[in-house]
């Protein structure tokens, strides 16, 4: 089993358990803040993943959302010294927290593997739609199997582009910024809930373009090469190189990038 067939196998796997749990129940609790969530599921999910890596891949290192949180060390650290590191999976176990705690469909599973800091593969599953997302450096992207492109929209009037609101108050006043100008210049706005799948949506063509302030590597890494493999272009919000460490993300189809990072700078 290749690293993508592993990460695509254990990305189902945790998704249906995360669907079953939905209807069962869980428990819910704040995290840095009140805008800060996580559930039992999340941490059952980062088990399930890490373990399944972990077992087929003993000597590869792990980032997890939750794990990252409990044991106080820094994400910062983690990417530090990520450049060194031969294989580092970068992992969300539930991206989109608040959906799945509201009992929204549109919650994702991202799956991230960085070589020597440069990103491998991504694979992002959303389980109730049941579509998997998945894309290798230099393979093309694929959803369900099917390649997947960016659209061709040159124009930002013409353009739908999602954004997020962080649980940090200095990135949602950034957010609120972007918001303000966008909403002038773009067709309309959508905000589904997480940011692994609105990165997937522009690589499949249908968001033309994504960005929110302050996010994780693990909420971003799995879809920033999804979007690169579907032909289009990633950069921080100030048109800087995408790296591990980037926090402030622009994602599009690449013909409005441009005219987009303006809205945001
Ligand atoms: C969140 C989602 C959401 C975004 C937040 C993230 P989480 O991730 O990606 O769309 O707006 O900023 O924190 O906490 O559900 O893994
Ligand atoms: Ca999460």
């Amino acid at each position: 089993m290749s690293h993508l067939e592993t990460a695509q196998a254990i990305a189902k796997t945790a998704g249906a358990m995360i669907r079953l749990k939905l209807d069962s129940g869980f428990a819910t609790e704040e995290k840095s803040s009140a805008f800060d969530v996580v559930t039992e599921v999340d941490k059952e999910s980062e088990r399930l993943i890490r373990g399944g890596i972990l077992e087929k891949y003993p000597e590869h290192r792990f980032l997890g959302e939750e794990e990252s949180f409990v044991s106080g060390r820094s994400m910062a650290e983690f990417l530090e010294e990520a450049k060194e590191v031969p294989y580092l999976w970068i992992v969300d176990p539930i991206d989109g927290t608040s959906n799945f705690v509201q009992g929204i469909p549109g919650f994702t599973v991202s799956i991230a593997l960085a070589c020597f800091g440069e990103l491998e593969l991504g694979v992002v599953y959303d389980p109730c739609a049941d579509e998997l997302f998945w894309a290798e450096k230099g393979k093309g992207a694929f959803l369900n199997g099917r390649p997947i492109r960016v659209s061709a929209t040159a124009e930002l009037a013409r353009s739908v582009i999602a954004t997020g609101f962080p649980s940090k108050m200095e990135a949602r006043r950034e957010v609120y910024r972007g918001l303000g100008n966008l909403l002038e210049k773009c067709r309309t706005i959508r905000s589904l809930g997480s940011a692994a799948r609105h990165l997937a949506y522009v690589a499949a063509g249908r968001l033309h373009g994504f960005w929110e302030n302050g996010l994780n590597a693990w909420d971003i890494a799995a879809g920033v090469l999804l979007i690169r493999e579907a032909g289009g272009t990633v950069t921080d919000t100030g048109g800087g190189a995408y790296t591990l460490q980037t926090t402030d993300v622009a994602g599009s189809n690449g013909h409005i990038h441009e005219p987009f990072l303006r809205c945001l700078s």
